[in-house]
């Protein structure tokens, strides 16, 4: 059975944490995906980075499908931008800053690579939502937020009410 885990909220230094990689391709791995899985879909997101269950390791999940069941695993993810000037914006949203969204702009044109829960390597160049998403995912695992891109008055206006 999956459990729900507490998701770090910010502005909780730990999010702040850089991510290890991955070394163990194991079964505790693979539970800690699930329950990733289960506390993402509990939260209704469409992506969360171990970070944000306060587990500093290189290892996202997703599901960017309309019926919520097309669930996805990213491990040891890195990507490099293809295009600098090809840029798209989108309203994000993040588990870790609830309540808020912020138009963010990012590169659209990525080549990514990852491995899955058995360590197989695998490439793509997305397209669309995945883009997006995997980079603000792959923000977490550098301790960076979605806040970060926005202007400090704004940023500390969040804070506030979320330490509240
Ligand atoms: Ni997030």
């Amino acid at each position: 059975m999956a459990e729900k885990l507490k998701i770090l909220k910010f502005p909780d230094p730990r999010l702040r944490t850089v991510a290890k990689k991955v070394t163990k391709f194991d079964k505790s791995l693979k539970k800690l995906s699930e329950d990733m899985l289960f506390t993402m879909y509990e939260g209704n997101g469409i992506g969360l980075a171990a970070s944000q269950v306060d587990r500093h390791i290189r290892l996202i999940v997703m599901d960017l499908s309309e019926d919520r069941n097309e669930p996805r695993v990213f491990i040891n993810p890195e990507y490099e931008i293809i295009d600098n000037e090809s840029l798209a914006s989108f309203e994000e949203g993040c588990l870790s800053i609830p309540g808020f969204s912020e138009e963010i702009i990012r590169p659209d044109k990525i080549s990514l690579t990852w491995q899955d829960l058995d360590g197989k390597i695998h490439k793509d160049n997305p397209e669309g939502l995945l883009t997006i998403c995997i980079q603000h995912e792959m923000d977490h695992l550098e301790g960076k937020l979605m806040v970060d891109y926005i202007s400090p008055i704004k940023r500390d206006r969040i804070r506030k009410k979320l330490s509240k």
